[in-house]
This record gives structure tokens, sequence and C-alpha cells, in this order.
């Protein structure tokens, strides 16, 4: 397949993957057609402006899962599709009409805009891990096999059901209709995703990540058996699979599988200024890892470049960069920036309730 001057369509480009995927395609020599709900909002869109190569290769398009047709214009004349954007709204009170009817639907919605376009040669869909482990006994180790137990989360309704609901009924009408009308379908199945990022605000994955720096109890659950992959390997694993001419079917992409010590020993020797706690409420020291398989990705050629040590010294640099974590976790009454950071921490976590119940979504895959 393809590189230079070929056009793609990127779903959700702002958000926390989209933008880095989008970065990642305009260097490679791509044009993108990125869609996000609303170009006019520059707090959203800045960061896609700025990047090298957009103002000539890149053009914004507004477009919404819910609406039907909404991508016909977008993925005109691509070649290529990435469907990254989600619904991540856990606080719904109407689940399936809000949340799970938006994303099969926005799904097949853009698969009937790629047949209308009759360019589109693959459609690659950013999956979940959420598809593959949501069951009630944990297996020690997952592969590409494994589906989530629908029944289960929805009888079991734990905290982001809809979520795996909606991403595992979205990505099996995916599959369905790829082979009804012979479209070349893959998905990647990201865990959870840590790294450096474009976004001006907090993405909801960090707020999990960083959760024993934060002091976020609330997240130590969702840590406590956890795998995770840097945001620019799993960007490089999307550009990789698109341009595979052998690449078929599913492939998890995940570098890392850890337990709620193993993040926080990493955590406290990098940053000892954040006195990370050395004990966890219910978390046993002896507690195994789950593991998710990325041996179909690797056998294919795919190498991971990133530590997990790279992908919280990076993620933490993000955050300070902008502001949104303070550089030590001492109050220090008399020191005005100290407390302005504090301050945003507390907004940050506050305003953000919703989207750390996506966090719980990624970490629910793996318990
Ligand atoms: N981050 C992780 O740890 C992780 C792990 C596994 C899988 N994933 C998958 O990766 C994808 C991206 O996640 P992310 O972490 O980048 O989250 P994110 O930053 O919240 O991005 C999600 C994007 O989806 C868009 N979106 C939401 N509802 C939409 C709708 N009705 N119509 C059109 N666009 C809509 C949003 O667009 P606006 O900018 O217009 O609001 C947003 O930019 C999702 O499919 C998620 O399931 C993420």
């Amino acid at each position: 397949m393809g590189v230079e001057g070929e056009t793609v369509c990127v779903t959700g480009a702002a958000g926390f993957i989209g933008s880095w995927l989008v970065m990642r395609l305009l260097e490679r020599g791509y044009i993108v057609k990125a869609t996000v709900r609303d170009p006019d909002n520059l707090k959203k869109v800045q960061h896609l402006l700025d990047l090298p190569y957009a103002k000539t290769n890149l053009t914004l398009w507004k477009a919404d899962l819910v609406d039907e047709g909404s991508f016909d214009d977008a993925i005109e004349e691509c070649t290529g599709v990435f469907h990254v954007a989600t619904p991540m709204d856990f606080e719904s009170k109407d689940p399936e009409n809000e949340v799970i009817k938006p994303t099969i639907e926005g799904m097949l919605n853009i698969m009937r805009s790629c047949l209308k376009a009759k360019t589109v040669r693959r459609l690659v869909f950013t999956s979940s891990a959420g598809t593959v482990n949501g069951e009630e006994h944990q297996q020690p180790e997952y592969d590409e096999n494994c589906w989530t137990d629908i029944d289960f989360c929805r009888t079991k309704k734990m905290t982001g059901w809809m979520y795996f609901v909606s991403k595992t009924l979205a990505e099996k009408a995916a599959w369905e209709f790829a082979e009804q009308n012979n479209i070349d379908f893959i998905s990647i199945i990201p865990t959870l995703v840590v790294g450096p990022f474009l976004m001006s605000s907090m993405p909801p994955s960090l707020i999990t990540a960083l959760s024993p720096i934060t002091r976020c109890e609330a997240h130590y659950s969702i840590l406590k058996q956890i795998q995770l992959v840097h945001l620019d390997d799993l960007c490089n694993a999307h550009i990789f699979l698109f341009e595979h001419p052998e690449a078929k079917g599913r492939y998890i992409c995940s570098a890392y599988n850890a337990t709620i010590m193993d993040v926080a020993n990493l955590l406290r020797n990098k940053f000892p200024e954040y006195n990370v706690p050395t004990k966890f409420k219910d978390v046993d020291e002896n507690l195994k890892a789950v593991s998710f398989s990325s041996k179909k990705l690797t056998d294919l050629g795919f190498s991971y470049k990133y530590t997990e040590e790279d992908m919280f010294i990076e993620a933490v640099a993000s955050c300070r960069e902008k502001g949104l974590l303070p550089f030590c976790n001492e109050t220090q009454v008399n020191d005005e920036s100290s407390m302005e950071m504090k301050k945003q921490e507390v907004d940050i976590t506050s305003k953000k309730q919703a989207e750390l119940k996506a966090v719980q979504t990624e970490a629910n895959s793996a318990k």
C-alpha cells in the first residue's frame, strides 16, 4: 500500500488518540481529512491546526456519529479511513440511546460512507480492550479470539458497562457488514493508552494512569490489574496495519501488563517528589498481572518502541507543560504557583468526572 499524497480520513480527530494519529499521518505524507463535531471550536481543534503540514495537507470536516450520511463528504475520495471517534458519556441516563445505539449506528454510517465513496481500500477501527475481557472470571491471558460477554455486562452493570457493550456490538456489527459488503476491515484493540499528548485538556486515560500521583483513589481499582500501551506505538500500529498488505482481522495492541504496585513503584522511582503511596487497600502484594497478547501484531512485523517508563515520563511531562499536574504533592501555602497548580488539579478532577468513567471502562477490561 502506498503513502505519499494518499488521502485518508480520521474520525474523532481532536481527541487524545485521534490528534496524535493525525500528526503521524501528516508527517508520513498523507493528506488528512479530519472529522470533529465542531470545527469552529478553536479550544478543541487549535492543536490540529498548529500541526506541521496542517496548512497544506489537513482539512477539518464536521461530522457526528448520530447523523446518517454525516461522514459522506469527509470520506469521499479517501483511500483509507481510521474510525477513532466514540461517545464516552458514562453518566448517561439513557445509555442504550445515548451511547450504545450511536456507537453501532455511527460505525455502520461510516461503513456506508466507505461504500458510497468507492475509493476506500481499507477501514481501520479503534476498538477497545473492553471488547475482549468483559467477563466474570478473568483468564491469565487474552488474545484476539476472546470476546466480552455482553449479557454479563448488561446484568452486572459495572461502571462503563455501556462502553463495553457499545464497542463490542459495534465491532461485531462491523465484521458482519464488512463480510456482506466485501470491505477490507481491520480492528485494533488498545489497552490503557499512556504517553504525551497534543490536546489542551487532560486525556481521560491519564487521569487513571496518573492516579497514584494525584491520589485519585477512586481510580486505584482500575489500575489494580492493567495493561498499557504508549500513545505513539498505538498510532504507529494504526498506520502499520493500514499499510500492511497482509493485515487481516483483529489486533491487540498492548505492550505492558502490570499491577498497581508495578505502576506505583515505577512512578515512585521516577518522581520521588510526588510521594507515591507504597500500599493500596485490598491489593495483595502477590497479585498477578492479567496479560493481553500482542503476538499477532508483532508476528506481522510491528515492534514497540517505548518502555513503560517512557509512557509515564512523557505523560507527566505533557501534563506539567500544560499546567495540568503540580510539580510535587506537598502543598506550599506561601507558594502561589504551587497553589495555582493545586487548584487546577482540583478543577480538572471535578470537571472530568464523566471522562474518568472512560478510564474505568479500560480498567474494567483488565479485571
Ligand atoms: N484512551 C484509551 O486508553 C483507549 C483505550 C482503548 C480504546 N480507546 C478507543 O480510542 C478511541 C479514542 O479514544 P480517546 O482516548 O482518544 O478519547 P477522546 O480523547 O475522548 O476522543 C474521542 C473522540 O470521539 C469524538 N466523539 C464522541 N462522540 C462523538 C459523536 N457522537 N460523533 C462524532 N465524534 C464523537 C470526540 O469528538 P469531539 O472532539 O468532537 O468531542 C472525541 O474527540 C475510542 O474509540 C476509544 O474507544 C481508547
